[in-house]
């Protein structure tokens, strides 16, 4: 294939892909905007502050992802929007806890002065808590088309997942290693758990409300355990090369808090080749996929090459 060839198709991918992102993200950030509370009485600051980080720009790739499994398997994105959106505030409110001066201590947020930074760390804490405990409000009302006996299921493993077996047990292994020395055991410990399992789970839960196969299931937790670690670690790379403008978030606070990371540990061209490595595993292990998977080998290749 020409150079140029190669050029070309690489630009309409990269096209197709954005157009895709913004279409579902329209859909995540109205069924958002629905199911979050409004502002009323005395809860107004709580509101104001939950919305504040919920609607401050993410990208919303693990709604997407899992909108993406139930589509990939024949579904339909509508039928999984509840699930994608408690994902999204579970996300949005680990981040808010993340950025806390106990925690990362991170000032800037999705383009915006971090959540503690506007409200205080009172509300910011009480603010990821609601978000938490909204996600599951929303996810136990189930869906008429949705058995209740998929909704458990589903809500079991998002909550093993987000829980101290998963998210918060990364989280606070991340906290226990700053400044010390780690291996690859833990760094991969770390990262499997604070951010991988929730980016599977987010595949997972779409495909097993779309009503997925066995092999399709396990087909796709393959997929998102590679494109999960390989979201970490391009998050690691961002934290070094990008910029506080491009990305939303303060840079090199990983250096500084002597974060336990892959570039620490193996540097930075072996992280960005496992990154590679990972994407390139992940997109073989849908290769049994038709068309209908084409976004999530979009979205896998986006997660190695993104520059925010
Ligand atoms: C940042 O996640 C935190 C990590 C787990 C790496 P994202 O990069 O998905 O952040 P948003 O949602 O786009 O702000
Ligand atoms: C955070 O990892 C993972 C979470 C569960 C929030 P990071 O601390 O690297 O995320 P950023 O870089 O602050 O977004
Ligand atoms: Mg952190
Ligand atoms: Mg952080
Ligand atoms: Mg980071």
């Amino acid at each position: 294939m020409s150079g140029r060839l190669k050029k070309r198709m690489g630009e309409n991918r990269k096209m197709l892909l954005e157009e895709y992102l913004e279409t579902k993200k329209r859909i995540v950030d109205r069924a958002l905007e629905e199911y979050l509370p409004k502002k009323d009485g005395f809860s107004s600051e709580i509101s104001e502050s939950m919305r504040y980080t919920l609607f401050a720009g993410g990208k919303r790739i693990r709604p997407v992802l899992c909108m993406a499994s139930a589509e990939a398997v024949g579904g339909s994105a509508d039928s999984v929007l509840p699930v994608a959106c408690a994902i999204e505030m579970i996300h949005t409110y680990s981040l808010i806890h993340d950025d806390l001066p106990s925690m990362d201590n991170d000032d800037y947020r999705r383009g915006k002065p971090s959540n503690h930074k506007v409200f205080g760390e009172g509300v910011a804490v009480l603010a990821g808590d609601a978000l938490l405990t909204e996600a599951f409000c929303l996810m136990s009302r189930g869906t008429p088309e949705v058995s209740s006996k998929k909704t458990l299921a589903v809500l079991h493993e998002i909550s093993t997942a987000a829980g101290f077996r998963g998210m918060i047990g990364g989280q606070v292994a991340d906290l226990k290693a700053e400044g010390e020395k780690v291996d690859m055991e833990m760094v991969n410990y770390i990262h499997t758990h604070k951010t991988e399992m929730l980016i599977t789970v987010s595949v997972r839960a779409g495909a097993l409300i779309a009503g997925a196969g066995e092999d399709d299931l396990n087909a796709l937790s393959e997929y998102g355990k590679k494109t999960g670690l390989a979201f970490q670690i391009a998050d690691d790379i961002l934290d070094i090369e990008s910029s506080r403008e491009v990305l939303g978030k303060d840079v090199g606070s990983d250096e500084g808090l002597g974060k336990a990371t892959y570039p620490a540990l193996i540097g930075l061209e072996e992280s960005k080749d496992r990154t590679r490595k990972l994407v390139e595993d992940a997109l073989s292990n849908i290769s049994r996929f038709d068309e209908k998977a084409e976004p999530l080998r979009m979205i896998a290749r986006f997660i190695a090459e993104r520059k925010s």
